[in-house]
């Protein structure tokens, strides 16, 4: 695999996030000459980007993505762009409306200012939503997406679908990546199954018990940041183009696994609680096939869950601990 990156240009939407300052940490390493970054800070922050926003190589852009002018600025002159802002499945149901206009709207227009500045190749952050509940497991990627039901899993399937109708009409190389249960330091803390995750860590903290909402039984398939931010760089290093794949780690974990995992590396001996679901999952299940990725990307997740788990634990304890000193 020749190196693209070095030397090139690279456009980052919502590079100050959780995943997208994983990725500038990994392209870093391979020399490129410039990385823009264009992010609104709504969920972002400069501690993801404490370890590279001193770099030389990186000009930050504080905007709005839906800001064509802005857009446009940060496209032109680009080789390749990663498309990770976005807004959270959350987010989206609570204002559709600005739903539309960032996941929507923005990136028809990204996806019209890269084909109008030759862009060589576009890698666009998908995600397992596009399943909604899976037909199979491990779900390949071409289980059908009509299960989806959330307006945020529906504005991804169209951005894939953007994105390969401009392949096919104007030749514009993209990549989408599928990505599972990501999780890793400077995850968001309030997130749908993240926030589990760190309540769970307050309990070790107190030494109080855990609770459990359901029988446990309700699955994911967690993936480290870093295994997502290396399928990223992978994506752009291959020659593969108009493809869509599954960014996971084969292992399906349920909620009780994952907290009897927390507890271990922590040396916890608590017992969880069990309390009655206060929501309805409709997603219960998820199990990715990463044969595809294996195959023509050579993606391999590296990170097994209890190290990952012991890495968060260690990262979220410090934080805490930072905060309290403050
Ligand atoms: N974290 C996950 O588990 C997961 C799973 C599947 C897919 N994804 C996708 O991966 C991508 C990155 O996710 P993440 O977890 O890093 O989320 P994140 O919220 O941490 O990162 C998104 C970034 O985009 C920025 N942003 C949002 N709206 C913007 C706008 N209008 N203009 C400019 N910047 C804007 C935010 O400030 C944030 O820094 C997203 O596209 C997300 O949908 C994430």
């Amino acid at each position: 695999m020749d190196n693209k990156i070095k030397n090139s240009i690279i456009f980052v939407t919502g590079g100050a996030g959780f995943i997208g300052s994983y990725v500038i940490e990994e392209l870093l390493t391979h020399e490129p000459k410039k990385i823009v970054i264009l992010d609104n800070f709504i969920r972002g922050s400069h501690e993801n980007m404490k370890n590279f926003k001193d770099h030389p190589a990186i000009k930050l852009v504080e905007g709005d993505i839906r800001n064509s002018e802005v857009l446009e600025q940060c496209v032109e002159g680009s080789d390749f762009v990663f498309h990770m802002a976005a807004l959270r499945i959350n987010a989206c149901a609570a204002s559709p409306q600005e739903g539309f206009e960032v996941m929507l709207q923005a990136t028809f227009n990204l996806a019209n200012l890269c084909v109008k500045h030759k862009v060589k190749k576009v890698i666009y952050s998908s995600t397992a939503s596009v399943y909604g509940l899976a037909q199979h497991f491990p779900t390949p990627e071409t289980d059908n997406p009509y299960n989806n039901q959330t307006f945020y899993g529906g504005a991804k399937v169209w951005g894939e679908q953007l994105f390969r109708s401009y392949k096919f009409m104007y030749g514009l190389d993209y990549i989408a990546l599928r990505y599972f249960n990501v999780y890793g330091p400077n995850m968001d803390t309030d997130g749908k199954y993240t926030e589990v995750m760190i309540k769970w860590l307050d309990c070790v903290r107190d030494n109080k018990q855990p609770a459990i909402f359901g029988d446990g039984t309700d699955s994911m398939d967690f993936v480290h940041v870093k295994d997502v931010a290396h399928a990223n760089v992978l994506a752009l290093l291959s020659d593969v183009s108009d493809e869509a794949f599954n960014v996971g780690d084969r292992v399906e974990t349920n909620l009780k696994q994952m907290l009897d995992t927390l507890l271990h590396v922590n040396h916890s001996k608590q017992e969880p609680i069990y309390k009655e679901a206060n929501s309805i999952n409709p997603v219960s299940r998820r199990l990715a096939d990463i044969s595809k990725a294996g195959k023509l990307l050579g993606y391999k997740p590296t990170i097994s869950l209890e190290q990952g788990l012991k890495g968060l634990s260690e990262w979220y304890f410090e934080k805490q601990k930072q905060t309290h000193k403050i």
